[in-house]
């Protein structure tokens, strides 16, 4: 679980070479997928955009008034999708959707009102143009397989005009990465990556468009464009099989669909917990921890540590205390002795230290891709906000590996939301523009 400095260079170096790779459409375990935005907002948007955010902890629709290029007016309303629609099949999944838009379209009054609605897809997509998005695989927690090779925004057009009872037009589709470095960019004009770390992880950045080989679209002279790497599948062609443990090959068999997104396992929320729950269910077994106190069966049952206990067990590592450990570990039935305490702490914080390390490693090779002078890194997510060491890790790990780099780590709250109100509006700046 920790790794040498040559484990490290090895990283990069596998990193570099998949992303090479998958730019230059060569098999490979990241898709580095066009998205088909090659500008960020110009300041001349204006007007009411919807979005809708499918993929991370929450579902949510939201609208968004521009003027200038900036929000000035946002409402919200959060959705609940439950676990039988997020796998089962696509078409209750969709109307399900259409049904939460003309909801909240209706108590807004806009039902008359033809709305452009930019789509936060959180899923691996090939992107034929910047509104069609083919569904790769489902990821994180939901699994509805016939909607794969299918086109998000057609499943969610044709469940809006099934119910036909809104004038909602669906002008774009895209990633929460791509979402949060648009939104980050108004934060911070020097915004070049947008990271998650929530239910699950990803990254993207701007490209140079001449790197850029996958373009179906007509091109008009791009100078660069955002890029969706999908790093949460590196390492599903074998090429990171030497970082993996017994620990990790457990967490992916009790994981919804096994042999897919290694990367993401290893650090993202959905999945943090999980590998923390492992190593202890294993250190209890062989009668290393908890010794004298009865097994505790709930502990042994995977996905019973959720992330946030994690998070709020380093939260006493970083406290000197140990409140929260007792208390959730109570919740299991343990009542841990002093050395137990000590050993959960430290299992919480090798699992996490290992997570922001593997990031750093991508993020500072990406700085050196992008070679500008200075670089701000949008960041949101669940797991981003609520571990209380990881932007710290993040920060000196990203120094060290890319020693000079002029970075900032900036949280752009919402990112996956207000984004895609923002590249709906960057959608129908560029379609009049072309017309
Ligand atoms: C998963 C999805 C990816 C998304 C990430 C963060 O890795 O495949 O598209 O960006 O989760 O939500």
């Amino acid at each position: 679980m920790r790794f040498s400095v040559a484990t490290i260079r090895k990283i990069q170096d596998v990193f570099i070479s998949e992303m090479n790779k998958g730019i230059h459409q060569q098999p490979s375990s990241l898709q580095m997928e066009n998205t088909y935005i090659p500008e960020l907002l110009d300041g001349t948007e204006e007007g009411l955009y919807l979005a809708l955010d499918l993929g991370g902890t929450n579902f949510r629709v939201l609208l968004l008034e521009l003027a200038h290029g900036a929000p000035v007016r946002q409402e919200v309303k959060r959705y609940y999708i439950s676990s039988e629609l997020r796998v089962g099949s696509a078409i209750p999944l969709f109307d399900y959707l259409a049904e939460c838009v003309s909801d909240f379209v209706i108590s807004q009054g806009l039902q008359d009102v033809e709305l452009p609605l930019g789509f936060t897809f959180s899923f691996p997509m090939v992107q034929h143009s910047l509104d069609v998005g083919i569904l790769v695989t489902w990821t994180k927690t939901f699994n509805c397989s016939d909607a794969v090779n299918k086109d998000a925004v057609r499943l969610l057009r044709e469940a809006l005009d099934r119910r036909g009872d809104t004038k909602v037009k669906v002008v774009a589709v895209l990633n929460d990465t791509t979402g949060t470095l648009v939104q980050g960019s108004t934060l911070d004009p020097d915004t070049a990556i947008g990271l998650i770390l929530g239910t699950g992880s990803n990254a993207c950045y701007l490209e140079r468009a001449d790197r850029v080989e996958h373009w179906e679209t007509e091109r008009h002279g791009e100078r660069e464009v955002i890029i969706d790497i999908e790093w949460g599948a590196f390492g599903d062609n074998g090429v990171l099989d030497f970082i993996k443990t017994d620990f990790d090959r457990e967490n992916d068999a009790n994981s919804l669909i096994v042999n897919s997104f290694t990367f993401e396992k290893y650090i993202a929320g959905k999945y943090l917990g999980e590998v923390v729950r492992v190593i202890l269910a294993r250190l209890t077994k062989e009668g290393l921890l908890f010794v004298g106190e009865s097994t505790s069966e709930s502990l042994l049952t995977p996905g019973s540590l959720t992330t946030d206990l994690v998070s709020h067990i380093e939260q006493d590592s970083v406290d000197g205390d140990d409140s929260n450990t007792k208390e959730i570990l109570g919740k299991f039935g343990i009542i841990p002795d002093e050395d137990d305490i000590r050993i959960v702490q430290y299992v919480c914080e090798v699992a996490s230290n290992r997570a922001a390390l593997l990031v750093s490693i991508c993020l500072a090779t990406l700085l050196d891709r992008i070679d500008k002078e200075r670089i701000t890194i949008a960041v949101d997510g669940s797991l981003y906000k609520h571990h209380p060491r990881l932007e710290g890790w993040m920060k000196q790990y990203i120094s060290l590996l890319a020693p000079g780099r002029k970075f900032k780590l900036i949280h752009a709250e919402d990112g996956s939301g207000k984004g895609a109100a923002l590249v709906s509006a960057i959608a129908q700046r560029l379609k009049k523009r072309l017309q």
